[in-house]
């Protein structure tokens, strides 16, 4: 497609997205998009070649009913409410990793808020050097560029500021109680449904760009995990028995994103401690830790105001744990 013939496209997507359920003439379709009617409904067709369910009334017009379950640039970006955050969106079928996309496009100057979304990866990329199962089409496999102004102290803040939005949205949206293991495990009936990696670059007293990943299992069904993570492994289908739309997900992360983003940047971790709090696994329970090779028990009582795990040990003393091998 000529890059006329797909910014018009892209205008019309914009237009019929802005109105969904309403029928638009094609004379003021062809006027606002400066094409003639013939074109305008050219593009119709195209446009239900990609899968979008659309309606034409030769008196009233076109009307958009329903828009295509495929992942790409554009319906990740219609019906996406942000300022900011995946207006720059590069999709791709297959990638090793979208952190390793996300850090080439970061340094070749890529903008804050770009986002960077793969139907597979063949080289996921979890913590502590693990590997990350994504299977194609399965997932939400997506990484954030990110330039705040903070000091990179406060960068793993971003981390758990993530891990509260997730767990917002699969409330709101999906309908099941998430739980957050500290740091930023997503867990539901104690089974892990999706992780957050985040990549620092940033110089003493300055960031650079962090690349923000976040894993989510949608619609995986128990057999579809390999098996050495089958008994600890969940997606939002095992816990719903539902199939979810990868783009609508996306989209509903975005949106929350931004805003909780937004609030972090102007009040500070204190509202991100709450929710955190409102997920936290295991609060008010005793597990095990393990710190300089020491095994003790530990009453888990929450996050600190800078997301530390704050737990008090037996004879009551507390501790703010940055680091630690927990016995969950
Ligand atoms: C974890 O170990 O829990 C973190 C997993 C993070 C996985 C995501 S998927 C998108 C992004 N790209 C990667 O290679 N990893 C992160």
């Amino acid at each position: 497609m000529g890059e006329a013939m797909e910014s018009t496209r892209g205008k019309l997507i914009e237009i019929l997205s802005n109105h969904p359920e309403e029928y638009l003439s094609g004379q003021k379709l062809s006027q606002q998009l400066n094409i003639s009617r013939p074109a305008v409904w050219k593009h119709m067709k195209e446009l239900e070649k990609d899968g979008y369910g659309i309606e034409a009334s030769p008196r009233k017009g076109y009307k958009i009913i329903t828009f295509p379950d495929k992942v790409s640039t554009n319906t990740l970006s219609w019906g996406l409410k942000t300022k900011w955050l995946g207006q720059d969106m590069i999709h791709k079928p297959s990638v090793t990793s979208t952190q390793v996309i996300a850090h080439q496009e970061a340094q070749d100057g890529a903008a804050h808020g770009t986002v960077i979304v793969a139907d597979e990866q063949t080289k996921g990329r979890g913590r502590l050097n693990r590997s990350w199962h994504s299977h194609k089409g399965d997932g939400v496999w997506m990484s954030i560029i990110l330039r705040p102004k903070f000091e990179p102290h406060k960068s793993p803040q971003i981390t758990l500021l993530a891990a509260t939005v997730l767990a917002e949205v699969f409330k709101k949206y999906c309908g099941i109680s998430p739980q957050i293991k500290w740091p930023n495990d997503l867990l539901t009936n104690g089974k892990k449904l999706s992780g957050i990696l985040t990549e620092l670059q940033a110089e003493q007293d300055q960031i650079n760009y962090i690349v923000l990943g976040m894993g989510i299992n949608v619609n995986h069904s128990v057999e579809q995990f390999p098996e050495e993570i089958m008994n600890q492994a969940t997606s939002l289908k095992i816990e719903t028995g539902e199939n979810w739309e990868i783009h609508t997900l996306i989209q509903q992360i975005l949106n929350t994103f931004e805003k909780r983003y937004q609030e972090f940047i102007e009040e500070g971790f204190r509202s991100v401690k709450l929710r955190w709090e409102a997920f936290g696994y295991r609060i008010g329970e005793h597990v095990a830790i393990t710190t300089h090779q020491q095994e003790w028990n530990a009453l888990i009582m929450g996050i600190e105001h800078d997301g530390a795990l704050k737990v008090r040990d037996e004879e009551g003393k507390e501790h703010v744990l940055y680091s630690a091998e927990i016995k969950w």
